[in-house]
C-alpha cells in the first residue's frame, strides 16, 4: 500500500487539487484507493461528495489514522492519498509520519519557494521521502517559463528533490473539480490530463524504485 501525503504550509499551492486529480486517475485505472481528508476545510471531501460515486473511498479527519490505514491495508487498498491543511502543525506532522512519500505542491514564486521549507523541515526530521511538484505554472513556450526555471534553480541550490515535470495553470484543472471529476475524466487527452498522467507515472516509478531498494536492503541485512 502506497501512502502519499500532500503537504505544504502555503495555502492554495494545489494540495487538494493534486490529490483529487490523482485520485480520479487511480479510480479510472481501477486502483483501490482511499482518500483521507485531513484538512478541516474539507476540500477533498467536498469534491468527493459532488462526485457522488463509490469508486474512491473517503475518510475524514486525522483521528485514528493508524487504525484507518490498517483497515485500508486489510481491505486491499493500493493507494492512500492524504490531503492536509496549509500549516506544519502536529496533525500534519502526524500524517507525514505515516507517509511513504510526501508530495509538496509549489507554485513558482518567491513566497512559495520560501514557504515549502517549513514542510521540508518536518519531512527531514521524520526521515520521510519527499518531492516538490511545481503546480499552477505558466505554460511552456518551447522552453520552461523563467519563473519555473528560477523556482527549479532555487530548489537545486537548497538540495530539494523536485519533479522534473510541471502542472501548468489550466482552467480545465479547476473546472473538472467543480463537477466532481478529474481532468482525465472531463478533458481526456487534454494537455492538463497528460500532465497529471505523467505525475502519476512518476509517482508509480518512485514507489517501484523505493520498493526495489528496500528489497535489496532486506536481502543484504
Ligand atoms: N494547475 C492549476 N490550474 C488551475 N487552477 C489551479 C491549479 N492548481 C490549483 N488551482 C486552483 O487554485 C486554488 C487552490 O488550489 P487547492 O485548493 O488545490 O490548493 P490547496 O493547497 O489545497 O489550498 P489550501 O492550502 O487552502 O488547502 C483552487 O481554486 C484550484 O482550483
Ligand atoms: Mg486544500
Amino acid at each position: 500500500m502506497n501512502v502519499v501525503v500532500f503537504a505544504s504550509r502555503k495555502g492554495g499551492s494545489g494540495k487538494s487539487s493534486l490529490a483529487a486529480h490523482l485520485g480520479s486517475y487511480m479510480a479510472e485505472n481501477a486502483r483501490p484507493t482511499l482518500l483521507i481528508d485531513a484538512d478541516p476545510q474539507g476540500s477533498l471531501a467536498l469534491w468527493h461528495r459532488i462526485r457522488g460515486s463509490q469508486d474512491l473511498a473517503l475518510h475524514m479527519g486525522t483521528k485514528h489514522l493508524t487504525a484507518t490505514l490498517a483497515k485500508a491495508r486489510r481491505a486491499g487498498a493500493e493507494w492512500v492519498l492524504i490531503d492536509t491543511p496549509p500549516n506544519a502543525d502536529a496533525p500534519v506532522a502526524e500524517a507525514i509520519w505515516h507517509a511513504d512519500l510526501v508530495v509538496i505542491p509549489m507554485r513558482p514564486g518567491l513566497f512559495d519557494v520560501d514557504a515549502v521549507q517549513a514542510t521540508i523541515k518536518v519531512c527531514r526530521e521524520l526521515k520521510k521521502p519527499y518531492a516538490v511538484v511545481i503546480n499552477a505554472a505558466p505554460a511552456k513556450n518551447g522552453s520552461e517559463d523563467p519563473m519555473v526555471a528560477d523556482a527549479r534553480g532555487a530548489m537545486r541550490v537548497l538540495d530539494i528533490p523536485t519533479w522534473g515535470g510541471q502542472i501548468t495553470h489550466r482552467p480545465e484543472l479547476s473546472l473538472s473539480l467543480a463537477h466532481g471529476a478529474g481532468v482525465n475524466e472531463s478533458h481526456f487527452g487534454s494537455a492538463g490530463s497528460e500532465e497529471i498522467g505523467s505525475l502519476w507515472r512518476a509517482l508509480t516509478k518512485s514507489f517501484d524504485a523505493m520498493k526495489a531498494m528496500s528489497g535489496t536492503q532486506a536481502q543484504s541485512a
